[in-house]
């Protein structure tokens, strides 16, 4: 079976001014999947998310989203697709029922209002409907916003950030909704903070990082190139030499000190290396061990380890602010 890919780009490039936001983006996406953008401030998931959903157009480079050409068949592109952005963009004077209608009719959705009540009640919002919309909390105007993206059962469904700043519960909410949709088929590109949703919902993660796609793969993919992290905790601070010796040697990687907490640690790529082993390693050198453990990397260290060296861009944040 030949792999359709829903959104295919190639050498996007996006300049504001001097800034370089986007230097040459890459980005297959697998019908039917769900991908995470993850990256640092300023590495360019929302100039991706922008340019991929045709509200901005690209310098250079092209794409297939949907099935059509980011820039010959933008229509045809939008009408496939749904967005929410980074900042909700509902009508605040207008009840959350009213918001959905409109959108609906400016959609030409057939049966606006029956569509828009499904969608109410699919969000859990049935009760605040009759509500404005600028008495919501920030998780039902994100709620509305979603539902808003979904009245024309988009093909492709971008979400940037669509969980940031939320409450467990609200977060949970829209993470529901995101497996509900990829259920029914629906290919959802999503940028996120939170490496955990990426770890929970990505079928596949790029990575960002200065305007292109540094890294590619499932998260347990992502991890298994870092390795996992063996470290031992020690009674005293004097035993740390002795044990990062003994991390040296079976890691072969220089081990980083937490003197804080009188441990040591180094990664490790040696699947062979178990628990045990550590601990009885250890323990022959003579050291005074009080912990041992061997745990895999999260999505942190992963991201962390990948994207090592890039500058943090936060400008914009301040500026948007
Ligand atoms: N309209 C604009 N005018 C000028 N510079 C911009 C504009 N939009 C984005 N940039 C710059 O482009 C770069 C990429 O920004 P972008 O918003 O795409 O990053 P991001 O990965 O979404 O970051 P964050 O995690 O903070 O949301 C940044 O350096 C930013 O300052
Ligand atoms: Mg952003």
């Amino acid at each position: 079976m030949t792999t359709t890919y829903a959104v295919l780009s190639e050498g996007l490039e996006k300049r504001f001014g001097a800034v370089h936001a986007l230097r040459g983006l890459d980005l297959a996406v697998a019908e039917g999947t769900v991908c995470g953008l993850l990256g640092p401030n300023g590495a360019g998931k929302t100039t991706a998310v922008r340019l991929l959903t045709t509200l901005l157009r690209p310098d250079a480079g092209s794409a297939r989203v949907a099935g059509h050409d980011l820039v010959r068949e933008a229509a045809a592109v939008r009408s496939r697709i749904g967005v929410t952005g980074q900042y909700a963009s509902v009508d605040g004077d207008l009840t959350g029922r009213e918001n959905l209608r409109l959108f609906a009719r400016l959609h030409r959705v057939r049966g606006p209002a029956a569509r828009a009540d499904e969608l109410l009640a699919r969000f859990g919002l049935t009760e605040a409907a009759h509500r404005k919309a600028s008495t919501y909390s920030g998780g039902m105007r994100r709620r509305l916003d979603l539902a808003a993206s979904l009245l024309r059962r988009p093909d492709v469904l971008f979400l940037d950030e669509p969980t940031t700043g939320l409450d467990p519960a609200s977060r949970n909410g829209i993470r529901q909704a995101v497996r509900e949709l990829k259920a029914d088929g629906t290919t959802v590109v999503l940028t996120t903070q939170y490496l955990e949703e990426a770890d929970q919902l990505a079928d596949e993660i790029a990575l960002m990082d200065r305007g292109r796609v540094a890294h590619t793969g499932s998260p347990a993919q992502l991890k298994s190139l870092i390795g996992s992290f063996a470290e031992a905790v020690v009674a005293s601070g004097d035993a740390l030499p002795k044990a990062a010796a003994v991390l040296d040697r079976i890691t072969g990687r220089e081990p980083v000190f937490d003197r804080e907490r009188n441990a040591v640690g180094a990664v490790t790529t040696d699947s062979t290396l178990t628990l045990p082993r550590l601990v009885r390693e250890l323990d022959a050198a003579g050291v005074p061990l009080l912990d041992a453990s061997l745990r895999p990397p999260t999505l942190d260290d992963v991201f962390l380890r990948l994207t090592e060296g890039s500058e943090r861009s936060v400008d914009h944040k301040e500026r948007a602010a």
